[in-house]
Formats: C-alpha cells, sequence, structure tokens
C-alpha cells in the first residue's frame, strides 16, 4: 500500500489568500507591502532546494524530528479504543511551535532582517521563537498580555533566558489577542528592519498557509509512521484548536485520504455563555453566542464571522460585531477567532469541530499523566478530553492523538485547581 497522499489535494488558498470566503489580508495600507515581501520570500524560498534542505537539517538535528508515534497501551485498554499519541511534546522547546519559528526564522536571515517581534498566549511560541532566534543570531522581542504571563510564569523565565526582551501587555483582556495588536503596532512601526513571527495559522495572507506549511510535517510523519506500524490508516485523528496550527498540520497530509475522520477540539472553557468559553465554531449552532438567534444568524446575516487581526473568519463577537471576550484554563487556546482554513474545513464537514470543558481538560490532564506516565499541556488535554468522553462510541477504532505539548509550564494552574 502507498504512503503518499492522493494526488487530489486541494490547492489553498487562492492568489489573494482567500479560502472560499475566509482569509485574505485586511490591513492598513502600510502592512501591504510588508506582507507582499514576506509572501514573495517565501515563494522563493520553496523554489530553493537549498533551503528545505536547511529547514530539514534543523528540524532533524535540533528539534528532534522525527517526533514518535507511540500506541498507548493503558490509555488504550481503558478507553476500549486503539490510541495512537503523536508526540509533538518531545520536540526541542517542548512544544510543536517550534516548527513553525525555525521556518520563519530561516526566511528572516534570508530576507536580511535583523529584529524579529513575536506574540505569545501560553509562552510556547514565545519561547520557541527566543530559542530560533538565539541559534540565529536575531534580537527577539515577545509580546505577552500580563494574565498569560502569571499563568504561565515558567515561560516566561525560559525566553529571557535565552535573551529575549519579554514586553507585557496591560491591555484589553490581558491575553493573546491583546499581545498580537502590541506585536502588529511594533512591526508597523519598525517594518523596515523587523519581522512578525506569528505562532499559529492567523493573520493576513500569507501567514495562515506559510505557518500551515511549516507545521504540515507533523501530519506528513504522522501519516507514514501509522502506514509503517499499522499498515492502515487511522480511522480518527484529533487535535486542540487554539488558531489551528497544530490541528491543522496534522489534517492536512490526510485531507485527501476521505475514510479518515478529522475532530478540532477547541475550548469549552467554564460554560457556554458568552465570555466564558474560546469555542468559535460553537456559537453559531448553539445559540449562546449574544443576544441573536444564532441558528438562523449564521445562515443569514453572517453571525459569527468577521474580520479580526488581519483575516477573516469565524469570531467570538456580539450581535453589534464586537469581539467578545474569551476564557479557558489554557491561554494557548484563549483567543476569539480561529484559522481561516479551518473556518473552510469546517463548513465543507471535512472536519468535526466540537469543544471540551475546562473540568475535562483537567480530568484528561491526570488521565494521561497517570496511565501513560505523560503530563500533557493543558491546551493538548482538550484532545484527549474529548476522546475520554467519546471513547464508547470509538469502540475498537484507531485514533491518533496529537500532543501538542507537554504540561511542564502548567503545573502551576493544575495544582491550583481541586
Ligand atoms: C502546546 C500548545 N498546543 C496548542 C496550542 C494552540 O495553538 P495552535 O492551535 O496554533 O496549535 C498552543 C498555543 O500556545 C500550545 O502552546
Amino acid at each position: 500500500m502507498t504512503t503518499r497522499p492522493a494526488e487530489h489535494r486541494p490547492v489553498r488558498p487562492d492568489a489573494d489568500g482567500h479560502f472560499g470566503p475566509y482569509g485574505g489580508r485586511y490591513v492598513p495600507e502600510t502592512l501591504m507591502e510588508p506582507l507582499r515581501e514576506i509572501e514573495a520570500a517565501w515563494a522563493d524560498a520553496r523554489a530553493d532546494g537549498a533551503f528545505e534542505e536547511e529547514f530539514r537539517r534543523l528540524l532533524r538535528e535540533y528539534v528532534g524530528r522525527p517526533t514518535p508515534l507511540g500506541f498507548a497501551a493503558r490509555l488504550s485498554e481503558r478507553l476500549g479504543c486503539r490510541v495512537l499519541l503523536k508526540r509533538e511534546d518531545l520536540c526541542h522547546t517542548g512544544a510543536h511551535k517550534i516548527n513553525n519559528a525555525l521556518g520563519q526564522g530561516l526566511l528572516v536571515r534570508r530576507m536580511g532582517k535583523r529584529r524579529v517581534v513575536a506574540e505569545t498566549g501560553a509562552g510556547q511560541h514565545g519561547v520557541a521563537t527566543a530559542t530560533v532566534c538565539a541559534l540565529l543570531g536575531l534580537e527577539c522581542v515577545v509580546y505577552m498580555g500580563t494574565e498569560d504571563m502569571a499563568r504561565q510564569a515558567p515561560n516566561v523565565t525560559r525566553m529571557r533566558l535565552l535573551g529575549a526582551e519579554v514586553r507585557g501587555v496591560d491591555s484589553g483582556q490581558r491575553t493573546l489577542k491583546d499581545a498580537i495588536n502590541e506585536a502588529m503596532r511594533d512591526w508597523v512601526t519598525n517594518v523596515r528592519t523587523t519581522h512578525y513571527l506569528l505562532g499559529s495559522v492567523l493573520g493576513a495572507h500569507p501567514y495562515p498557509a506559510m505557518v500551515r506549511d511549516f507545521q504540515s510535517v507533523i501530519g506528513t510523519e504522522a501519516r507514514e509512521q501509522v502506514m509503517q506500524r499499522e499498515g492502515r490508516l487511522p480511522d480518527v485523528l484529533v487535535a486542540c484548536v487554539g488558531g489551528g496550527s497544530n490541528a491543522i498540520g496534522l489534517f492536512h497530509a490526510f485531507l485527501p485520504d476521505t475514510g479518515v475522520r478529522m475532530v478540532g477540539v477547541e475550548a469549552g472553557g467554564r460554560s457556554p455563555r458568552p465570555g466564558d468559553h474560546a469555542a468559535r465554531f460553537l456559537a453559531p449552532r448553539s445559540g449562546t453566542d449574544g443576544e441573536r438567534p444564532a441558528a438562523a444568524g449564521a445562515e443569514i446575516s453572517g453571525a459569527g464571522i468577521g474580520v479580526l487581526q488581519g483575516t477573516r473568519t469565524y469570531l467570538l463577537q456580539d450581535a453589534a460585531g464586537n469581539v467578545l471576550p474569551t476564557h479557558s484554563i489554557s491561554a494557548g487556546l484563549d483567543y476569539p477567532a480561529v484559522g481561516p482554513e479551518h473556518a473552510l474545513l469546517h463548513d465543507e464537514g471535512r472536519v468535526e469541530y466540537t469543544s471540551a470543558t475546562d473540568e475535562e481538560a483537567l480530568a484528561a490532564f491526570h488521565l494521561l499523566g497517570e496511565t501513560e506516565g505523560i503530563l500533557p499541556a493543558l491546551e493538548s488535554a482538550h484532545a484527549v478530553a474529548w476522546l475520554a468522553r467519546e471513547a464508547p462510541s470509538l469502540a475498537g477504532r484507531l485514533v491518533l492523538v496529537n500532543l501538542s505539548g507537554r504540561g511542564d509550564k502548567d503545573l502551576a494552574v493544575v495544582e491550583r485547581e481541586p
């Protein structure tokens, strides 16, 4: 049996960065040229075998790829299905974020820039960016909401030890969205010397496609590994969805495999009430977002769809179009918008999006620790939580879970919970 994906992989996005009605480039005029410059540099790099070779070499020698695909025997026994774990938690720096940070870091060097700004929520993208900047000799400034600095303190220390300047952001909810605003402000001001190293499949074109391409190594490896191990494709793939980079990184190589079910798990937070969660796809279906009768709104008025930070996508907003506050126990899922490619995959029905609550994620954190000796990041625990909840309907199935990161950064949060 071949391990190569089928030939009909959809080519996305279009030349203007649209994934169907989503994506695009909604930015001030001053950023149009820098974005075109990144797009051109990225196209040029892709066509250059030497760039690809250097990227692959560093993924292997520095990041530690390929990451293992391991059979979770005791968890499988407990849940009654066969669980494979893709171990992105074993990447250098402890999460998948380094794949993209490394790719963009090499691009920055190629573009001849010396300074990098980044945003971070859970701190994993900030740590990955600080790491790559140290490796490549680039100046690094990371913006982080002060709420996130408090809950992910170990990562703040790590970034500083790696030589990055961490700038706390005190505006708004003091989380990821506010950090992105500040990083963009810095970028606009210093655009001639500075690259914005965005950490997920968000923002204006070409970021959603470029970040996806750097992360697609996850699924390319996983597909080969599962074929080698099992001689067949998995029945189900599951990954957590913040902006959506680890999920699309896993899903992408499997998109043409129509027999493979794919599930993205968002942050269900404390409750489905507005402000209590970050489940962007929950809103139009459930009628819990804002005041409107959302089931009709989604169809008729485009409720739940808007523009945030450069891209058009599903967005948590009230009836007047104001962005709603969000909540999640995991800083990395605590964001009101989702990557535009996920928006299209949702509408097409190719990927199912659902959510897990804070409580379910915490229970899954303990479950994985106690059955497999692995403490996952609270973000990744959302994927495990879905599996634990849905296990009765998955009896005997082969399920591949993307373990996007490790839980060291979350120990204080977990310890505080009952
Ligand atoms: C370990 C981990 N997993 C998942 C995420 C969510 O991001 P994305 O949806 O882009 O993978 C984060 C974000 O910080 C993270 O640190």
